[in-house]
């Protein structure tokens, strides 16, 4: 989808300058800057001292599983949430010294919408347009922009309430980016779309950042943070415990991996007996029938493996020599396996 007006043109475009990283862009601060952040509730503690730091224009993924802190992080950016302790800096702004600033400074969307249902989309951009004191004209104009570079020109005056998930979501990111804020946060944009309007929401977001904004997004989903992600942090029990590029993340998986499916569970049961033996490293995944051996030569290894099974009278279905995926990674970090899209189920 391209703009198609001069006003979507301008629409989505970050105050700052146009944000390849160049070496004028690397001068400035960080767009994100957290240090020590901490926060509990109660006895529980959802951030144990996160440092994070997001560069102009690029993208950074939060990955992690429920419960691993992403939302207290997003409203706590948002100025919605105090840290218990720590520093939060949002384009120069000290968020917790000037909350008001940085309410200006950030458009959020996501688990908490903003969206009123009995208005039509229209309405909805032109209130939120409102309650940023912009004037009728520009009210007009923004919404308009919205609308178009959005899609929902043909939903336009139609109530919210009749929207579909997909729709309800793009209205959402609309209104979160009508002050045209320097930072756009998103608690896990895409959990609950069914795999077309994932697709199309990427492709929404991808066009924003190469507009220029920045992006901070939460995520469970692995594919989500290898596609969107400049930069990836992986979040478990309120501690970054990995951050890289999907490229250093997946190096740091160590070597190559064997990937292998039987034919029937009786056989992946016995190819798994049989294994466990040899190989001790061994993880074994039930629901999706497959063993994942650390390799440290992988072919020597892989001929090692199917002469046991072979010996052991396993039927293989599929068995492949293969480079760590960002999975892998997530698995030997956090220990647990990463949630699947709707696309992979
Ligand atoms: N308002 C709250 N009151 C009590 N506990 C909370 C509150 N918000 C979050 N938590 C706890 O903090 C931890 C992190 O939660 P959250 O930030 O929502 O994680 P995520 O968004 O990654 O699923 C969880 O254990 C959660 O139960
Ligand atoms: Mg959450």
């Amino acid at each position: 989808m391209k703009p198609d007006t001069d006003a979507c043109l301008q629409f989505g475009s970050s105050p700052v300058a146009p944000v390849s990283v160049d070496a004028a862009e690397r001068t400035l601060p960080p767009m994100v800057e957290l240090r020590g952040v901490r926060r509990t509730f109660g006895s529980e503690v959802a951030l144990a001292g996160v440092d994070l730091s997001v560069s102009r224009g690029r993208v950074m993924a939060l990955l992690g599983p429920n419960g691993a802190g992403k939302t207290t992080l997003v409203r706590i950016l948002a100025g919605l949430l105090r840290p218990d302790s720590g520093a939060v800096s949002i384009g120069g702004i000290d968020a917790l010294r000037e909350p008001r600033s940085l309410r200006r400074a950030i458009g959020l969307s996501g688990q908490f919408t903003a969206i009123d249902e009995l208005l039509s989309g229209r309405e909805n951009l032109e209130l939120v347009a409102q309650l940023h004191h912009l004037g009728r004209r520009e009210t007009r104009q923004r919404a308009r922009a919205a609308l178009n570079r959005f899609g929902l020109c043909e939903v336009a005056d139609r109530q919210a309430k009749t929207y579909s998930g997909g729709l309800l979501r793009r209205l959402d990111l609309a209104l979160s980016l009508v002050a045209r804020p320097l930072l756009l946060v998103l608690d896990e944009p895409t959990t609950g779309l069914d795999p077309h309007s994932r697709l199309d929401l990427w492709a929404l977001l991808e066009e924003l950042v190469a507009d220029g904004t920045t992006l901070l997004l939460t995520t469970q989903y692995l594919e989500e943070a290898d596609r969107l992600g400049h930069e990836i942090a992986v979040l478990d029990q309120g501690q970054v415990v990995a951050e890289g590029s999907a490229a250093e993340l997946k190096a740091r998986a160590g070597g190559d991996l064997i990937e292998l499916h039987a034919s029937t569970e009786e056989d992946f049961d016995r190819a798994r007996t049989a294994l466990i033996g040899a190989q001790p490293d061994l993880f074994a995944e039930p629901s999706r029938c497959l063993l994942r051996l650390p390799a440290k030569d992988g072919s020597s290894t892989l001929s090692e493996i199917l002469r046991i099974l072979d010996g052991a009278g396993v039927a293989i279905e599929d068995i492949a020599l293969r480079r760590p995926s960002l999975d892998d990674v997530f698995l030997a970090l956090t220990g647990h396996a990463a949630k699947r899209g709707p696309a992979e189920a």
